[in-house]
């Protein structure tokens, strides 16, 4: 069953005003960022989304969101068109975004707070999604008081724990340490299998978007399509060792092979818009 199509999406960007950027050697105060990306994503299935930078990933995963409007087409979630944040979608950014003045704990127990779960009932599953995290014990600490990768796993807790149908993650464990990031990988899986959420991560890494994913989503560079769709039928549960695999090995080349031309053009546009530049 689908659970998000997302039709023709386009996105364009007017510029400040004065503001210009040179693109195909004409000066434009618009960018089109995104232009006719379809997409359909099943119940429960995991997706990655791989491009070069500026391929407008995290704009499409913001529009999903109902974080930013498209300028044309329409995403729609269980049938219903997304217009502003649902409830039911959770968030996990790149940086934790953790309140810094609420304890582990009470970073969890605020998401279940603003859907209105009794006290009783949000302290329990809040030291639950903790607890498989693996940090029991861990309750009492303000997010200055624990690791990066401790850090996002309160963050990806948080946004569990709230019980979503659709998980959009943009690069959640890009600051984290090669090592840190394999477990996080790994403990992410590991609950996934078990709660049937949708999940839209993107990454940078291919390893990372074999691992997770049931079906991988390669972007154009600028203007952002979708290129193709690579099937991953590794058996699951995965385990690291799967990394190296002759058949994860497979998945590697053929995922390079679709982004090699994207990112070699993304870097061209670069160089001759300043914007990109930032
Ligand atoms: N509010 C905005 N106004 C103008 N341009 C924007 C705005 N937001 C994003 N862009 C532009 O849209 C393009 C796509 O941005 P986006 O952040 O989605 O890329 P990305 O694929 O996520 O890149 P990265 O891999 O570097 O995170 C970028 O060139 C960016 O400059
Ligand atoms: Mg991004």
């Amino acid at each position: 069953m689908d659970r998000i199509t997302v039709t023709d999406v386009h996105k364009t960007f007017q510029l400040k005003p004065g503001q210009f950027v040179t693109i195909d050697g004409q000066s434009t105060d618009s960018v089109t960022v995104l232009d006719g990306v379809d997409l359909t994503i099943r119940k429960g299935e995991f997706i990655t989304l791989v491009g070069p930078s500026g391929s407008g990933k995290s704009v499409l995963l913001d529009i999903i969101g109902g974080l930013t409007q498209a300028t044309s087409g329409k995403v729609e979630i269980d049938g219903k068109v997304i217009t502003k944040p649902d409830p039911k979608t959770g968030y996990v950014f790149q940086q934790y975004a953790l309140f810094p003045w609420r304890t582990a704990l009470a970073n969890i127990e605020y998401a279940l707070e603003v859907r209105g779960v009794g006290k009783r009932e949000r302290t329990d599953k809040a030291r639950y999604f903790l607890s498989l995290f693996g940090l029991s014990g861990f309750e009492d600490r303000f997010p200055n008081q624990l690791s990066g990768g401790m850090q996002q796993r309160v963050a990806i807790a948080r946004a569990l724990a709230a019980d979503p149908q659709v998980l959009l993650m943009d690069e959640p464990f890009a600051a984290l340490d090669a090592q840190t990031r394999e477990i996080l990988q790994s403990e992410l899986l590991r609950i996934w299998e078990k709660i049937n959420t949708t999940v839209v991560f993107v990454t940078h890494s291919i390893d990372e978007a074999i691992y997770l994913a049931d079906r991988i989503v390669v972007m154009t560079a600028r203007p952002g399509r979708v290129k193709e769709i690579i099937n991953i039928d590794l058996p699951r549960p995965r385990d690291g060792d799967i990394r190296s695999s002759t058949e994860f090995n497979g998945h590697r080349g053929r995922v390079w092979e679709a982004l090699r031309d994207e990112v070699n053009k993304a870097q061209k546009d670069w160089a001759l818009s300043p914007v990109y530049a930032a």
